[in-house]
């Protein structure tokens, strides 16, 4: 750690949680703490807490937890050093210069090198695309329509014909052979030497929504095979937690969203002045990139190519739109292949237009079905309808699938009464089946099984360990019977021990403990420790008599583990004699 504790608390001291997180969550207060949808996985009803007391946050559904420097590296995806940086500016602290030791610089995070490695990649083939070398790719820019104003907007370049020439570029900036191995820009290879993983090719960088480079695509200038090469996932790119073009469409003043296929896509729409388009990265559309999406906008126009593929896109992102509770529309993009020809062949306008017409996304699907049944024959038409109002029935809103039973009705010609009954029928059985499905629970794993005996076991230890962070006065008091030792689980007694400690001196502060965990599931299963509460006794003398029984457990458990281990008979009797007087104990605390 390059920054001493003092520095790393200053800054947590000075920018309060809930007024970090508010400017990404919408937060309302409810008791104690605030709650709103968790960022970090899709829900309907709000499970994520944030505790102004405990300067923490935990979603009671994903389990995420931590501290403000935890939350804005997920976030954000920011490596710790970034979060500080971002929050000691926030709260106008100034940071003490780094000064690294090439010990230290050796260890600095290996995403930060990768970011500068990266953008150094980045303006090096810029330039080379402005140079007299790029000539060829700049012509071919030319030929597919795309301004020099995009070119730089979108900082395209160009990767030479050389089999090492970005290799030796960024050796001569000083990475490593090690460093340059880890940034999929280049393979070494014991056989055939260090090259470039890009050759010939005119680049995009691909950028995360704070408009960082973190990784590429290349494309072949002409025919060729590959078309595009895409950097593979690194420490810094994760391609289903980004988007192409996400960083000038989040701040667009478009309605909602277009999500199209491809970069080039991508490019044209921005130059016709639709500057909120986005692309995926050369894989499908996932739930991760719908959760980005669902920060900036509820509304995503789907422009996918026309072809089978783009409608078998189309088809699969809508209902992962769905779940993430944004709205899905689709363009047609007939009689073109894309977004990049209609908008060249046709123009703006034409595309507004498009966007003003598009179907929703549950109207695209059922003309997508349609289209699948020959009408004309009475019986595939009759599977059709009852496969079309099996699909209505799904519709969970009343007034929505009221809707769409009548539209559905209009545009396929169906009576209108006669849908709506086999609707209701369907309507029955899905009810049926999902009241069937949660009694009919699957067996569960034998680890699923053992986590929760795992869990069940620790749990009088995490509601102690709560109930100490939010009532520090009882410390005294429970001190007496339950010491940090009787926490037997390494995590749990770790946890307890920096707890005490800043319980003796008066001063808790539950959002350092975390900090030390930098494993993420040891984070987050300390995150949850501070987060659970005895479930029932809304009496005061419930809540004593739930506690007792939770010290007793606790402490009671510890002398059976210490009895079972002590080869000592005096000491084994002294632990006898305190099992009994345990269990007898009664004591009052609120
Ligand atoms: P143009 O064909 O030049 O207009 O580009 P495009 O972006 O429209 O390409 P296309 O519609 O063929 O493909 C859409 C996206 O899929 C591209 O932007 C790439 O991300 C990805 N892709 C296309 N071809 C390949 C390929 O050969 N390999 C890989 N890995 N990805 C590809
Ligand atoms: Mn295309």
């Amino acid at each position: 750690m390059r920054y001493g504790n003092e520095i790393i608390e200053e800054v947590r001291d000075r920018n309060d949680i809930v007024d970090v997180i508010s400017a990404y969550v919408s937060l309302k207060k409810k008791g104690s703490s605030y709650f709103g949808l968790c960022p970090f996985h899709n829900e309907k009803s709000p499970s994520f807490s944030v505790s102004r007391e405990k300067q923490m946050y935990y979603c009671f559904g994903c389990g995420q937890g931590g501290d403000v420097y935890h939350f804005l590296q997920e976030y954000n995806r920011l490596t710790f050093g970034e979060a500080l940086k971002e929050l000691a500016d926030r709260a106008g602290i100034v940071l003490p210069e780094e000064e690294l030791s090439p010990e230290e610089r050796r260890q600095e995070d290996a995403r930060v090198i990768l970011k500068n490695m990266n953008k150094d990649a980045a303006v090096y083939f810029h330039a080379l695309l402005m140079s007299k070398r790029g000539e060829r790719a700049r012509a071919y820019l030319e030929e597919r329509g795309i301004s020099r104003e995009m070119t730089n907007h979108f900082g395209l370049g160009y990767a030479d014909i050389y089999r090492d020439d970005l290799y030796v570029y960024l050796k001569g900036k000083g990475y490593t052979d090690s460093q340059l191995k880890d940034s999929s820009l280049v393979t070494i290879d014991s056989v055939r030497g260090s090259y470039d993983k890009f050759m010939n090719r005119l680049m995009f960088p691909i950028m995360d929504a704070g408009q960082r480079v973190i990784g590429f695509g290349g494309r072949v200038m002409g025919k060729g095979e590959p078309k595009y090469l895409n950097s593979r996932e690194t420490a810094l790119f994760d391609k289903g937690r980004n988007l192409y073009g996400l960083g000038y469409a989040k701040r667009s003043k478009k309605k909602g969203i277009i999500l199209c296929e491809g970069y080039m896509d991508v490019i044209s729409l921005h130059q016709a002045g639709f500057d909120n388009a986005v692309a995926p990265l050369g894989t499908s559309f996932t739930p991760g990139q719908a959760l980005l999406l669902k920060r900036y906008t509820d509304q995503v126009i789907l422009s996918f190519d026309s072809d089978p593929a783009g409608i078998k896109a189309a088809l699969r992102a809508l209902p992962i739109l769905r779940e993430s509770g944004l709205r899905g529309r689709v363009l047609s993009m007939d009689p073109y292949k894309d977004p990049d020809e209609l908008v060249k062949a046709e123009g703006a306008e034409e595309y507004e237009k498009r966007i003003r017409e598009a179907e929703t996304g549950r109207m695209f699907e059922l003309l997508k079905l349609y289209e699948e049944y020959d009408q004309k024959d009475p019986e595939t038409r009759t599977r059709f309808v009852h496969e079309a109002a099996r699909k209505l029935a799904r519709i969970e809103d009343n007034v929505e699938r009221e809707a769409y039973i009548d539209a559905a009705a209009n545009r396929f010609m169906i009576a209108k009464k006669d849908l709506a009954d086999l609707v209701d029928r369907y309507l029955r059985d899905y009810r049926y089946e999902k009241n069937n499905a949660q009694y009919r629970k699957k067996p569960e794993s034998r680890e699923k099984a053992r986590e929760k005996k795992e869990e069940q076991k620790n749990q009088p230890q995490r509601v102690l360990l709560t109930w100490l962070v939010e009532h520090p006065d009882s410390f005294p008091r429970i001190r007496k019977y339950v010491g940090p030792d009787d926490f037997l689980d390494p995590l749990y007694h770790g946890v307890a021990l920096m707890l005490y400690d800043q319980l003796e001196e008066g001063h808790v502060n539950p959002a350092a403990i975390v900090t030390q965990f930098t494993d993420e599931e040891d984070h987050n299963t300390v995150a949850a420790i501070f987060n659970t509460h005895l479930k029932y006794a809304p009496e005061e003398d419930d809540r004593d008599k739930a506690l007792t029984d939770i010290i007793k457990k606790i402490r009671l458990a510890s002398i059976a583990d210490e009895m079972s281990h002590t080869g000592d008979i005096v000491r084994w009797q002294e632990l006898l004699e305190e099992k009994s007087k345990i269990q007898r104990l009664e004591l009052k605390l609120t």
